[in-house]
């Protein structure tokens, strides 16, 4: 049996199984609710009950006191629902409103996608959730305050474990460090989320989504994201790389693509003999220009080198593209070298 969910004041409805947290539902639908520990510690998912009955399977948890419960607050993230229920709480509208903070994280899991990118996963501790909006990116600490950006590549919905896709950087120093030295197991303190990469999700505008080398990693997680939330306007995916092998999950967005609203164009600037290659080739900015003659009703998002995303306005912006209707995250590297 499920129980239809209202939020006030934005209208936003979902299902909750009776058996499933109100929290895990409202993340599952793709809805941008505030909260830290998931586990009923630190009261960050604090609402209030306007109509229904919810219950806690454990009893009252720690950040929540019986004078709240009677008045109708709710800890989204251990009630259940016992009726159909409208509660008054407040949704994140923008990456700025999401708290950031400062943790420990594990390597999990450490997966060599092509010669030079590594997929890492990153565990929280155990009471602990990062919140994020797709698109984000986190930093991750080194010693002496320095720090390096990395990209969210999963979507918040899929939160167990931090998904970031790291291409090797000739010299560089965590970057060397994640392919010659870092082993399963070993810490990471990290700080985010970070940055306004997001899914424009109030517009019904069709999205052309343009990546270059590991720059898919935040489109992913936006894909991601719009895939479970359901969005059916039209996607245009154009990735960009070197030779066959930086197509490094080039098998993903060819099944998003089975998709009618999603398709997905490969662009490669210098295949291999090997690849005989029979797909488009050139820049992958020129391939979006030769495709669109007028991008005035579109959104682009780009997210790559900064010679890419610069190139990439550059274009758009010539095909008509407002301005207002590019969104960019340029993978600017760390300027803290000597
Ligand atoms: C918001 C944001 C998100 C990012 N997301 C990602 C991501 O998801 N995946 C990813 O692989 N990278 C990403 N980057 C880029 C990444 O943070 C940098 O490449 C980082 O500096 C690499 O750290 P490093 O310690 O290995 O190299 P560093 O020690 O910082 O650099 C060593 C030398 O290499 C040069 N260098 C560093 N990075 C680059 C570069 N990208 N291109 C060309 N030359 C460079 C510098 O000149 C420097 O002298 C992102 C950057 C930003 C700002
Ligand atoms: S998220 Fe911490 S109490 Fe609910």
């Amino acid at each position: 049996m499920s129980f239809k969910v209202t939020l006030e004041p934005s209208g936003h409805s979902f299902d909750v199984e009776e058996d499933e947290i109100i929290l895990d539902a409202a993340i599952r639908r793709g809805l941008s609710l505030q909260y830290g520990c998931r586990n009923g510690v630190c009261g960050a998912c604090k609402g209030k009950v306007v109509e229904g009955r919810v219950r806690y399977d454990g009893g009252l948890p720690g950040a929540i006191s019986e004078a709240e419960d009677a008045i109708g607050q709710v800890l989204l993230c251990s009630a259940k629902a016992e009726t159909d229920l409208t509660l008054e709480l407040h949704e994140i509208g923008g990456g700025n409103e999401v708290p950031v903070r400062k943790m420990p994280s594990r390597v999990v899991k450490m997966e060599r996608l092509a010669d030079d990118v590594m997929r890492i996963y990153l565990k929280l501790p155990d009471t602990e959730r990062l919140q994020f909006l797709a698109g984000q990116y986190i930093d991750i600490l080194l010693k002496d305050g320095r720090r390096r950006s990395f990209s969210l590549a999963n979507a918040p919905h899929d939160d167990a474990l931090l998904e970031l896709h790291l291409r090797l950087i000739e010299g560089g120093e965590f970057t060397g460090h994640v392919f010659e030295g870092m082993q399963e197991k070993d810490i990471l303190r990290i700080e985010g989320p970070y940055g306004t990469f997001n899914l424009q999700e109030e517009s019904d505008r069709p999205m052309i989504f343009i990546a270059g080398g590991t720059g898919f990693a935040p489109i992913k997680g936006i894909i991601e994201h719009a895939i479970q939330e359901g969005v059916n306007r039209s996607i245009f995916i154009y990735w960009g790389a070197r030779a066959k092998t930086d197509l490094y999950l080039d098998a993903l967005p060819r099944q998003w693509a089975q998709r009618d609203n999603i398709q997905y164009v490969p662009v490669l600037s210098e295949p291999a003999s090997q690849d005989q290659w029979q797909g488009r080739t050139g820049l992958v900015h020129e391939a979006v220009m030769q495709d669109f003659a007028d991008l005035s009703d579109y959104e682009v998002y780009a997210s790559g080198p900064p010679e890419m995303v610069e190139a990439a306005r550059h274009g758009v912006i010539l095909r008509g593209l407002p301005s207002q209707q590019f969104y960019f995250d340029s993978f600017d590297f760390a300027n803290d070298y000597d």
